[in-house]
């Protein structure tokens, strides 16, 4: 049992005074078999804690769903952290920023429109309550003064950037207080007076966010907290990455500098990202302030740890500008060897029109409805109506969220992509099914579009009249035992080691490894779409880049025979898997 508090000027851990050296690490961005690995080079770079936030979409992904096991097991987390011989930081939101899906708020919350974001409205309180009932469940043993490793808990993110309803945070605060959280509660914001003062309330640690000119920053933060320990709750030492855009680095002198002169002003740091690890599945999140910009599969950021796990340049240096505040354990990581580079043919192939209707279950609608109206909220989902035009027809969309291809029969005719704010495409003469094929590319996770609709929004209109009776599809692919079955069954549909890949359509190959290993997953010969290994959802990939691998953790590979499964939206000139040694996150833009 340990007590901790804030002091004059100091944190004070048993009645000492103590500077938390913090590194984020996102458990649900890394596959739980690699924590103990990335916690304990946390500790070697001179770390003497963790943080991380708390995906309350990942835990209950429908509404009353809730699972914290396996991969979302916070609580074998914060003990590998504390077996570690570290403390632990938790940011449970409910809004969490982070890149991810919706800022972390279920998408389901807001199938009633009416339902308030990140304020006091009713309903979102009831929710929010519920969600961190269990969340705080899970922390409150684990709090350094009940013996666990918890040291702080935040309350929301960067709410001075959103909103001002000190009503609402006084709630987060109640039920944070009820749930038994003794140890000190912080907010965080971006050092500016409005939202500093918007974000927090009196009696929580306002701490900043920002990754340059230290000295400057935390001023503004002391101007603001007259009293506390200072801190830098989220130091950006990197950045993150949109489709299409260039990969962000951040140059290691700078930031090491940047760390150096925070570490000199007697600040605590918590290093946003120590390690950045992965969006697996669909759970990356997207921007959008004019453009949509969603963002790509690896979460990298340039952190001192990659995202394989392996340290980069910046580790070292910034061991040693933590050796000059600190001590540092003499002990160093072990680097890996290179990954293994080979390529193998993809083996058979199955139209995704082929194994849809065993993908979901089809669902008949006079009007159009999205997907969080169905029920359905991350992934791909199809959308069926008849037509009959005589004429080239124009046919229209309200809005398309975010990427639609457009079939009339099994002939593609076109896409239209939200980033584009392309609403609408010509059709030759056609008669028979029209199918839209709906990517939701990842909800946006800062600004007030958070808790928007996926798929599409009506009307749609076929040279202005509106298209009902509308058949939809949902595409659950949570696992890959239908696509397995259909490729393994002789039939028709499937096509025996295809020489190329027109999209949409499922491929699968085989590999054999000498050992379990980290991989790269080359998918500069692709379109756009996900990838699987050993059914393990990888991500997504696209030609778009900048990204041109898919990280394969260590613990998804077997010794002995792997299976690699791509859903291709677009299409491949060669159907080929290549793996290649190292990971390539693209060009910068220097
Ligand atoms: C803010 C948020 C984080 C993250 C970073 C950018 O600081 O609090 O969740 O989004 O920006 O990576």
């Amino acid at each position: 049992m340990s007590t901790f508090e804030i002091a004059e000027d100091d944190f004070l851990l048993d009645g000492r005074p103590h500077r938390i050296l913090s590194g984020a690490i996102h458990y649900f961005r890394v596959h739980p078999d690699d924590w103990a690995d990335r916690i304990r080079k946390a500790r070697l770079m001179g770390l003497n804690t963790v943080e991380t936030y708390v995906p309350w979409n990942a835990h209950e992904p429908q509404p009353g769903e809730w699972t914290a096991e396996g991969a979302l097991d916070l609580a074998r987390f914060l003990r590998t952290v504390q077996e570690e011989g570290m403390h632990a930081i938790v940011r449970p939101g409910p809004y969490i920023c982070a890149e991810w899906d919706n800022g972390g708020l279920p998408a389901w919350l807001f199938t009633d429109p009416s339902v308030g974001i990140r304020r006091a409205e009713p309903a979102f309180l009831s929710a929010v309550t519920a969600f961190l009932e269990r969340v705080l469940a899970i922390v409150r043993p684990l709090q350094v003064t009940e013996g666990g490793p918890v040291l702080l808990v935040q309350v929301e993110n960067e709410y001075g950037a959103y909103g001002d309803d000190k009503d609402y945070l006084r709630h987060l605060v109640a039920v944070f207080e009820g749930a038994g959280i003794t140890v000190p509660l912080t907010t965080v914001d971006q050092p500016e007076p409005a939202m500093l003062e918007n974000g927090s309330l009196p009696g929580l640690l306002k701490t900043a966010s920002f990754g340059s000119r230290s000295r400057e920053r935390l001023a503004t933060l002391r101007e603001h907290q007259p009293t506390g320990p200072l801190m830098c709750s989220e130091f950006w030492d990197g950045w993150f990455d949109h489709w299409g855009a260039h990969h962000h680095t951040t140059s290691v002198e700078q930031s090491a500098a940047d760390l150096d002169e925070l570490l000199s002003l007697g600040a605590s740091v918590n290093i946003y990202m120590f390690h950045g690890g992965t969006n697996f599945g669909f759970t990356n999140g997207a921007n959008d302030k004019g453009v949509y910009q969603p963002i790509v599969t690896s979460y990298d950021y340039d952190a001192p740890l990659d995202e394989a796990g392996e340290p980069t340049e910046k580790y070292w240096v910034f061991r040693d500008v933590i050796a000059k505040h600190a001590p540092v354990p003499a002990e160093e990581p072990v680097v890996a060897a290179a990954a293994p580079a080979f390529s193998v043919p993809f083996l058979d192939a199955v139209p995704l029109f082929a194994v849809a209707s065993r993908l979901g279950d089809w669902q008949h609608t006079d009007d159009l409805p999205t997907f969080d109206a169905l029920g359905h909220y991350s992934g791909l989902g199809l959308y069926r109506t008849e037509i009959d035009t005589a004429e080239p027809a124009v046919l229209e969309f309200g809005e398309v969220r975010d990427r639609a291809y457009v079939f009339v029969g099994s002939t593609r005719v076109g896409v239209l992509a939200r980033d584009h704010h392309d609403s609408a495409i010509t059709l030759s003469p056609s008669r028979g099914t029209l199918t839209v094929l709906v990517e939701d590319q990842g909800r946006v996770d800062y600004g007030p579009r958070i808790g928007e609709p996926k798929g599409l929004i009506g009307p749609v209109r076929l040279n202005g009249e509106g298209l009902r009776r509308w058949s939809v599809l949902p595409l659950r692919l949570p696992s890959l035992s239908a696509v397995r079955a259909e490729l393994d069954a002789a039939g028709a549909a499937v096509e025996r080691e295809p020489e190329r890949l027109a999209g949409p359509v499922f491929a699968r190959a085989a590999f054999e490894l000498a050992e379990q290993g980290t991989l790269f997953l080359d998918t500069t010969g692709w379109g756009k779409g996900f990838a699987w290994v050993n059914g393990f959802n990888l991500g997504r990939y696209w030609t778009r880049g900048p990204q041109e691998t898919l990280h394969v953790p260590a613990p998804v590979t077997r010794a002995g025979r792997n299976e690699l499964v791509i859903l291709e939206l677009e299409s491949a000139a060669d159907a080929t898997a290549a793996f290649v040694s190292e990971p390539r996150l693209g060009h910068t833009d220097f």
